[in-house]
């Protein structure tokens, strides 16, 4: 094999590595002394390694590798001291075209670079971080779960300089961002826009055109009831760099994790986003486009006037008895759940003092919650 010998800038760059030996601490000494933010994965640390990750750069998890560790990754180091691990790691850094040096494995790391232990050796730099111009990415955080959240998502956050987010995203998954990224919340809360829409554009396009990575972070999918259409096309319009990325909608994580399957052969062959809303006392609903018993209505913000909306379905040509939920905080470790009907929802949801942000899902497939519900993501603490 022909020797390749490299230089590489790691300065703020998001580093992993794998084991937590010996040989991992040499490795995460390097990466630190070369200025680059290290994540350790060892299901056992250590005394040295837990000194190491002492640092405010390190961040140690103790448990195995998983393949979303890759995730926003520039380098990886496989030193487990077990060959069978150092080469999962490698196989899946090869996949994602990630710079991995693999020292109990062979035969790994195909893609450029590739590196080996001795077969190329790599002198990790510090200096200045690679200069790039401004760009905003508008990034779905999906509905709270970080587990959610796409690989380009948390490549996204990890690249940042700057990130505004919205009050529906947690703190568990800021918590992935590079930690040297500004953050900043712009809204919004029901009737408590921190931001107004244009101002907000304007501050997204200011810090991109000073150079900045700004990530604009936003609960669910950027597209789906998120405004996100308006800021992209508010940014190409004043030529900033943008690009989307979509994250999992509220509608599909709540319904998951509460054991609801949105489409089924015998009970639902279509699903219906929509909002509810109230405006001057009445529930603002498109009440002619609800009606079709095999169709599940997923209905974001249905909470406040719950009752009224239940009664509306019915009029609107809903049988009563039609099975419908109210997920509370779908997906997040505190998801709470209300079921029953369309005449006796409204009273387990009071019962059970449900809160924003929640889903409300309509048809025959949230009957079969009982089924499902222990293999759907979370066990919540069903209510009703
Ligand atoms: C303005 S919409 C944004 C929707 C988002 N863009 C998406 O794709 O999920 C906000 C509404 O989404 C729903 N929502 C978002 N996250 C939720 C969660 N974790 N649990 C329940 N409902 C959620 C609630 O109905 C909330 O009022």
């Amino acid at each position: 094999m022909t020797e390749l010998a490299l230089s590489l800038d790691l300065k703020d760059r998001r580093c992993l590595v794998v084991g937590g030996g010996e040989a991992a601490v040499s490795a995460a000494r390097s990466l630190l002394a070369a200025g680059a933010l290290v994540s350790v994965i060892a299901e056992r640390a250590s005394a040295d390694m837990l000194g190491v990750a002492d640092s405010d750069r390190v961040q140690l998890h103790k448990r195995g590798f998983n393949i979303a560790d890759l995730g926003g990754i520039w380098l990886a180091i496989a030193a487990s001291e077990d060959a069978t691990i150092d080469r999962q790691v490698a196989d899946a850094a090869e996949q994602r075209q990630i710079i991995c040096e693999a020292l109990g494995a062979t035969g790994s790391c195909r893609r450029p670079p590739a590196i080996q232990r001795g077969e190329v050796g790599i002198a990790i730099t510090g200096g200045a971080p690679a200069s790039e111009s401004g760009r905003v990415d508008l990034v779905g955080a999906g509905p709270g779960d970080p587990g959610l959240l796409t690989l380009d998502a948390v490549a996204a956050l990890n690249q940042a300089d700057l990130i505004l987010h919205d009050r529906l995203v947690p703190e568990a998954i800021l918590d992935l961002a590079n930690p040297a990224a500004e953050r900043q919340y712009v809204g919004k809360a029901r009737s408590k826009h921190s931001y107004e829409q244009g101002t907000l554009n304007e501050l997204l396009g200011e810090h991109a055109r000073s150079g900045q990575r700004v990530v604009r972070l936003k609960g669910g999918d950027p597209f789906v009831f998120g405004r996100g259409g308006e800021e992209v096309a508010s940014l190409m319009q004043e030529g900033v760099p943008v690009r989307v990325i979509p994250g999992v909608t509220a509608a599909s994580g709540c319904a998951t994790y509460a054991g609801i399957p949105l489409t089924h052969r015998d009970h639902a062959h279509s699903v219906h986003f929509l909002t509810a809303h109230r405006q001057d006392g009445a529930v603002v609903l498109d009440w002619g486009s609800v009606a079709n018993p095999w169709q599940t209505l997923a209905i974001y913000m249905g909470l406040d006037g719950l009752e009224q909306v239940c009664e509306g379905l019915i009029q609107a040509g809903r049988d009563a008895d039609t099975p419908a939920a109210v997920v509370e905080r779908g997906t997040l470790p505190s998801q709470r759940v209300a079921d029953g009907t369309l005449t006796t929802l409204p009273e387990r949801v009071r019962e059970a003092d449900l809160a924003s942000p929640a889903m409300l899902i309509v048809g025959g497939v949230v009957g079969l919650r009982d089924q499902l519900a222990n293999a759907c993501g979370r066990n919540d603490a069903a209510e009703g």
